[in-house]
């Protein structure tokens, strides 16, 4: 299985970005998750489009845009301008989830979409064959920071065994209080992309992505 690190630059130094993407694209990193969060979806509002066009410019890492925001197709087309490569939208945030994850590809982003921990795994199950990835919510959505839910693992394995069972070729992806202990606990459930926020950039970026590339190494 290929293992991605997704480092969340929620989580970063605003005022250092462009060093601090530097480092986890050295360090190699290969996606860069942002975070948008409009305040109506989550309790949260973080950055949106005029950061992801600049970051777009600076940047080799795959862009790993988490849509934590309402009806979200009313963006698409500017997400995608901006630079947005994988598109990733909530479940409970769409009026018409298999319009809106045709609407992604049609407009040549890759669609994913996502749940958060108290919505039933199930709810996904239908769109999974119009997606590249599921991103499982280990957290609530609306901050960086929050301890592991232990209750999502077993969500991560129920979507790695329906793709599985469907021989649908789609990335699990984890969002959420994952470190050196519950990238291996969600690694062994079926995670193959990580999302880390507060894990990679409240230490020094270039290490943390190193010691992460190595635990991954071991779980191969
Ligand atoms: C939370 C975001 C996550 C968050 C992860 O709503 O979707 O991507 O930034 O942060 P950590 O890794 O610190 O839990
Ligand atoms: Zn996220």
């Amino acid at each position: 299985m290929n293992f991605i690190l997704a480092p969340s630059i929620l989580s970063a130094d605003f005022l250092d970005l462009r060093s601090e993407i530097k480092a986890v694209e050295e360090a190699g990193a290969q996606y860069l998750h942002f975070d948008v969060m409009d305040g109506m979806f989550v309790p949260n509002i973080s950055f949106g489009i005029p950061v992801l066009k600049c970051i777009k410019g600076n940047t080799n890492l795959k862009l790993d845009v988490h849509l934590m925001i309402e009806d979200p197709s009313r963006y698409f087309e500017k997400f995608k301008e901006a630079g947005a490569e994988i598109l990733t939208v909530h479940v409970e945030a769409m009026k018409d989830a298999r319009a809106d994850l045709l609407k992604i590809k049609e407009l040549g982003m890759i669609p994913s979409i996502t749940l958060s921990p108290d919505t039933d795994v199930k709810e996904v199950f239908p769109y999974m064959d119009l997606v590249k990835q599921v991103l499982v919510m280990t957290v609530e959505p609306g901050a960086g920071a929050q301890p592991y839910i232990d209750k999502c693992t077993d969500k991560i394995k129920a979507i790695r065994e329906e793709a599985v069972r469907r021989g649908l070729d789609i990335d699990v992806e984890v969002d959420g209080g994952i470190n050196e202990k519950t990238i291996i606990t969600a690694a062994k459930a079926g995670a193959n992309v990580f999302v880390m926020g507060s894990s990679i950039f409240n230490g020094k970026p270039f290490e943390s992505v190193k010691k992460y590339e190595e635990i991954l190494k071991a779980e191969k």
